[in-house]
């Protein structure tokens, strides 16, 4: 089973709801929108003797395509107290779940709220990331939290693409020191999401032994590469789906990145969906003797079906994403006759069950990426300094609205 190679690591504090910003944000530019970029004059960057703290967010009033939507938006934090803390946030990924809550189509929902300003309720976009904690009330203090701590959100839904945040301890996880050593801000700000969600199902599904076989499409995305990587350091053995690229030259280098993080076998959908890769597979297998016995899919249509069909009887199906827009579907034949199970996962329910476990999960795979064992996942590193332009920071959410990218988008905030 792979939690076998769970390591005594470090505790962390977790878990659960999203934040609402109460009094203690000050409303300096009230606008009844989302403000539109500001003029250079309000951008220049201001903390006040009082200990105010200048912020700015990506938000949204409506639900809809991120570019027509999201607008760049200022406010004022007043002083911690209490138990409220002031973030400055480090690193933010964009990951396709937020573009989905941003279209209003997922199932968890944003903080609609007043409270950064504006006469109608706005949200923060973004549900991951890690925030340096630089200001903070004595209530706080007593709960452990001390300034310099790195913070990573306890559930979806607080808004993580923004520069500042007023928390309180119910709305984050400290990062303790130890499992921080050595850590990025980037590889700390990207592991709640698609490494716990790429170790749970390679975990709590199936019992895989070493040497045993899984197959996932989606296999170059964030949590493809992770699949790879634990499979890779629990010895099981992988097939993995891309889809093909028109520059060969460019596939071939995407499948060695793959081939690199220790897959072992990476083909594209249409090699899945050929003629001969039943044989394939037993050639692969040793004559089919070695069982794949899970596979994992986020992008349904045909290829997924075709990925079912290469599962041993009574193997596992686990479908997280939806990357295709397609529906899945399933022969019967595959219910009736070769017993296939087939599940679903999300990991924000399973953490919310289980937020012991996802502290563990969390400390181990920071820990293997201290000992090298689980590499950084290719990304675009969008920096965000006071001065970025509110145009610039929704033109690289709209482009990661398109397929076929060189890494996933993360907001890296420089001066803020
Ligand atoms: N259920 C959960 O708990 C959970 C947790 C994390 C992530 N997810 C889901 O997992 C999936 C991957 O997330 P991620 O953050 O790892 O992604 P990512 O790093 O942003 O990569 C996106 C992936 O989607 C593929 N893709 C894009 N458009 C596609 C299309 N039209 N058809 C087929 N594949 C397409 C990309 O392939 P190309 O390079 O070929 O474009 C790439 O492999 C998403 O569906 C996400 O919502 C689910």
């Amino acid at each position: 089973m792979a939690s076998k190679t769970l390591s005594p690591a470090p505790l962390i504090p977790i878990l659960s709801q999203s934040s609402k910003c109460t009094s203690q944000c000050l409303r300096l530019r009230p606008s009844s929108r989302p403000s539109l970029p500001p003029t250079s004059h309000l951008q220049r960057r201001h903390i006040s003797a009082y200990g105010y703290e200048q912020a700015k967010a990506l938000a949204f009033s409506n639900y809809g395509e991120p570019p027509q939507v999201l607008s760049l938006h200022s406010h004022s934090i007043s002083p911690a107290h209490g138990n409220l803390m002031t973030l400055r946030f480090l690193a933010s990924p964009i990951n396709p779940a937020d573009i989905n809550q941003i279209q209003g189509v997922y199932p968890s929902k944003p903080t609609f709220t007043t409270s950064l300003g504006t006469a109608n309720p706005i949200a923060v976009a973004g549900n991951e990331g890690v925030a340096e904690v630089i200001a903070l009330g004595d209530k706080a203090k007593s709960e452990g939290f001390q300034r310099g701590d790195w913070v990573l959100m306890r559930g979806p839904g607080f808004g993580t693409w923004r520069t500042h945040a007023s928390a309180t301890s119910k709305d984050v996880v400290k990062l303790e020191e130890r499992a921080r050593e050595g850590i990025s801000p980037i590889q700390a700000g990207t592991v709640s999401v698609n490494p716990c969600t790429a170790y749970r199902m390679l975990s709590d599904f199936v019992h895989l032994e070493e040497g045993d076989w899984f197959i996932q499409n989606g296999a170059n995305s964030g949590v493809g590469r992770a699949v790879i990587q634990l499979g890779k350091v629990w010895e099981f053995k992988s097939v993995n789906v891309i889809r093909g690229r028109e520059d060969k030259t460019g596939e071939e280098r995407l499948k060695k990145s793959l081939y690199d993080i220790g897959a072992d076998v990476v083909i594209t959908d249409s090699e899945l969906q050929s003629q001969g890769i039943k044989d394939q597979i037993k050639e692969w297998t040793n004559g089919g003797r070695e069982p794949v016995k899970l596979a994992l899919n986020c992008v349904n249509g045909k290829p997924a079906t075709a990925l079912a069909k290469l599962l041993n009887p009574n193997g596992h199906f686990v479908t997280y994403g939806a990357m295709s827009k397609q529906p899945l579907t399933i022969p019967a034949s595959m219910l009736i006759f070769k017993n296939i199970h087939f599940h679903g996962f999300w990991v924000s329910q399973w953490a919310e069950w289980h937020p012991e476990e996802k502290k563990k999960t969390v400390e181990h795979v920071l820990e293997l990426t201290r000992q090298g064992q689980f590499k950084d996942i290719p990304v675009d590193e969008i920096r965000w300094g006071w001065e970025t332009k509110g145009e610039e920071l929704i033109g690289a959410v709209k482009g990661t609205l398109e397929g076929y990218r060189g890494g996933k988008g993360v907001f890296v905030f420089g001066k803020t």
